[in-house]
């Protein structure tokens, strides 16, 4: 079950082009398991038919103040008490005015005034009218009432001008959304998260790698952020994008992860240790292309350092060290292995994974985990989401860290 799983969200469309983005964010939303209210204004409705909307949220559209169906009904407080969560998606200048001070001209800005789920607004609209200080001044004053806004993105806009304007990607939207009913336990961390693989070079052409695609760090990083962490993410080579709001840095090779793991320690609270670093790497790398020769060909290696070890090394000596997480990824033997190197590497926390099936593992969606802590408790985690086990592995992480297991 994921954090949105049947949440109500209303959401609420004015009079911007972006509306036909929002399109989609329905269709993301409801796969997600949430059921969707669509409120739009006037000017909306010029810009994307109702119908579409109806159709994608699978919910009647409501657009004006009186039910004209139902006329003993009081939409704009019926829909403020319905729903988890309002988003303001595109809103326009004239819709974030109208919040700012408080009007209730239009349905979506009466229930903006009587709701008490938490708001997001996100705007969208031409950059002098984003950037003009009237709307900067409203757009201080919704964020005093409490109201959350995602700023909009730089760019290419419909009217062919280029500044600040743009609707915000889905990706920086959905991950506002999940933050408004992720638990906020690590309000106070800061979690530093490796991910992927590392990658040895033999020649400027060829590298000693493993499979690791980054997804199971990559969400214990966007999940992280989701409860409040300020999150540093040192990323191996992968096809991800880093998630909004999550510092990366790039790495290619274990002991460039090292040096980086080492640079950020100091501001960290919590270290996951998600990367599939390689043990091995080429003792000479070749400067040039090495040439097709003889039939065989032995490839000499020296060890990486241990990363994880080396920390918990460390750890030891220092009375104030961030909380410790390993992954243990094993084809046999998961959870004697993973007590090996809970011990070994001093941890306060593994995450055993077995990468032999299809649904677990390097590239698998899901993952099906084994936590094992310092004080000998064990969590038999079901197969999941990489991004629901991430969220299991927080709650984890959470117990041990008020003591609470
Ligand atoms: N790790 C690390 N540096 C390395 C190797 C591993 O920091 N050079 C970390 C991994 O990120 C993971 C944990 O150590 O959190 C365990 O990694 P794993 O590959 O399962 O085990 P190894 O320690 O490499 O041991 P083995 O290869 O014998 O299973």
């Amino acid at each position: 079950m994921s954090l949105l799983t049947d949440k109500k969200i209303l959401l609420g469309i004015t009079g911007s082009i972006a509306a036909y983005k929002v399109a989609d964010w329905v269709r993301a939303l409801r796969r997600e398991g949430c059921q969707i209210t669509v409120v739009m204004t006037e000017s909306a409705c010029r810009f994307i038919r109702p119908l579409t909307m109806a159709a994608l949220s699978g919910n009647p559209v409501h657009t004006g103040m009186f039910a004209t169906e139902a006329p003993e009904t009081i939409p704009h407080i019926s829909l403020a008490r319905g729903h988890d969560l309002l988003v303001i998606a595109p809103a326009s200048a004239q819709t974030i005015g109208r919040l700012a001070h408080g009007l209730a001209d239009n349905l979506l800005a009466a229930i903006a005034l009587a709701s008490s789920s938490p708001i997001l607004v996100c705007p969208a609209m031409n950059s002098a009218m984003f950037q003009h200080p009237a709307t900067q001044a409203n757009l201080a004053t919704i964020r005093s009432y409490g109201y959350r806004v995602l700023d909009p993105d730089c760019g290419k806009m419909a009217c062919n001008e280029e500044g600040p304007g743009r609707l915000t990607d889905w990706e920086t939207a959905r991950q506002a959304i999940l933050t408004t009913f992720a638990p906020q336990n690590l309000a106070h961390e800061h979690v530093l998260v490796t991910a992927g693989p590392t990658r040895e070079a033999f020649d400027p052409v060829r590298f000693l790698s493993n499979p690791s695609t980054g997804k199971m760090g990559y969400a214990l990083a966007a999940t992280a952020g989701q409860r409040g962490a300020t999150v540093t993410l040192i990323s191996g080579p992968t096809a991800l994008a880093a998630p909004p709001g999550v510092r990366c840095i790039q790495v290619a090779s274990a002991v460039e992860m090292q040096e980086q793991v080492m640079s950020c320690l100091a501001a960290a609270t919590i270290v996951v240790k998600a990367a599939a670093v390689s043990d091995y790497r080429p003792a000479e790398p070749q400067r040039h292309k090495v040439k097709k020769g003889q039939a065989t060909l032995t490839l000499p290696l020296v060890a990486n350092p241990d990363i994880l070890k080396e920390l918990g090394n460390r750890k030891r000596k220092s009375a104030n060290f961030p909380l410790l997480i390993g992954f243990a990824a094993e084809s046999r033997n998961h959870l004697k292995e993973g007590a090996r190197k809970l011990k070994e590497k001093n941890l306060d926390l593994i995450v055993v994974n077995d990468i032999g099936g299809t649904e677990t593992g390097f590239a698998a969606e899901t993952n099906r985990v084994t936590l094992l802590d310092r004080d000998g408790g064990q969590e038999d985690v079901p197969l999941l989401s990489k991004e629901e086990t991430a969220h299991r592995i927080w709650d984890a992480v959470g117990r041990l860290l008020t003591g609470s297991r």
